[in-house]
């Protein structure tokens, strides 16, 4: 079996080739590096492994056959996509595009990363996959949440136009070693302000809620779905729902520190709720996630203690 993980020298995208590999896939990771790394690859030894840098809002081609495409590459923390407005809004509609147009040419299956954004700011939770979200999109968040949008659209029209084999998984809040300290989600910003004995910033009064799900668990649940014949939407989280002030605290626990709670406003748009309703991938892939939370920041505080300096 051969596979393309774009993406893949990013957090999920690296994981996943490990996993690949593992499963006796040969892989070739397609990334441009704009906001990940080749070290993330550095450990991987297989001959079955070939990384190719290219911007995947670029047409790619390849003589080989290839099976299957795990399309991951997008700037996925708000610091990165406010950054990088227009590249996310290009490889969400241009990248996908090219990817399915890749996946009808090869007779691949493509399989799109998309995310609990397509939620917005919701006024359902938990979120089944059947709400259809709360999205403002022209606000600052817009550009990744209505690309993401957009390439859950353009996958499922070459599916029922095309006949191509699909899947969409839709990504909630996930975690682990191979984040960037400086990419401003809430898992590493925490750990590292813990880690270097400063406050922890809380953006809002801490009352909005998050659910984290383990990175081992995360890739399981990718993986599943692209094996499955599931062309609907799938959420792949973690449904245990905390509140930003309950995560903080349980982060200076963990770490120990003396470091204090400090507040500052919080960003517009910034969703209030957000919990996984996944009963579908319960039912369909007979996927649930296995990592407690405890456990899962053990592992990633022990990577951020050895990575103290981001990437
Ligand atoms: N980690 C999460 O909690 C989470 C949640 C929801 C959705 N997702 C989705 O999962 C995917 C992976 O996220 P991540 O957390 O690993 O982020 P990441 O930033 O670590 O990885 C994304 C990778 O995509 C690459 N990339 C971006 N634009 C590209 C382009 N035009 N051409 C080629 N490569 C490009 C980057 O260089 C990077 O290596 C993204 O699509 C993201 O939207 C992640």
């Amino acid at each position: 079996m051969k596979s393309i993980v774009t993406g893949g020298a990013g957090f999920l995208g690296s994981h996943l080739c490990d996993l690949l590999i593992e499963k006796g896939h040969e892989v070739i990771c397609i990334d441009n590096l704009v906001t990940g790394d080749t070290r993330n690859l550095a450990h991987i030894e297989s001959d079955k492994f070939k990384y190719i840098k290219h911007d995947v809002t670029k047409p790619i081609y390849f003589g080989d056959k290839i099976d299957f495409i795990f399309h991951l590459a997008s700037p996925a923390s708000p610091v990165d996509y406010l950054d990088l407005p227009i590249q996310t809004l290009k490889v969400g509609a241009l990248g996908t595009y090219n990817m399915l147009g890749l996946a009808k040419e090869q007779g691949a299956r493509l399989l799109v990363a998309s995310t609990s954004e397509v939620y917005g700011d919701p006024l359902v939770n938990p979120q089944p996959e059947t709400y259809w979200g709360n999205v403002n999109p022209i606000g600052p968040r817009g550009v990744y949440d209505e690309a993401k949008r957009y390439a859950e659209a353009i996958t499922m029209a070459y599916h029922n136009h095309h006949g191509i084999d699909t899947r969409i998984v839709r990504i909630f809040n996930t975690y682990g070693p191979r984040m960037r300290a400086g990419d401003g989600r809430v898992v590493p910003n925490f750990i590292n302000q813990a880690l270097k004995g400063e406050d922890l910033t809380i953006y809002g009064d801490g009352s909005q809620t998050r659910s984290f799900c383990y990175v081992s668990d995360q890739i399981d649940g990718i993986y599943r779905l692209m094996m499955s014949n599931c062309s609907e939407p799938v959420n792949i989280g973690n449904p245990i729902e905390m509140s930003i002030l309950e995560f903080a605290e349980e982060i200076l626990r963990i770490t120990g520190t003396d470091s204090k709670i400090i507040y500052e406003s919080l960003p517009i748009d910034d969703p209030k709720v957000r919990r996984p309703d996944i009963s579908r991938a319960e039912e369909v892939l007979g996927w649930k996630p296995k990592i407690d939370l405890t456990e899962g920041l053990k592992k990633t505080i022990d990577f951020f203690k050895s990575n103290i300096e981001p990437f």
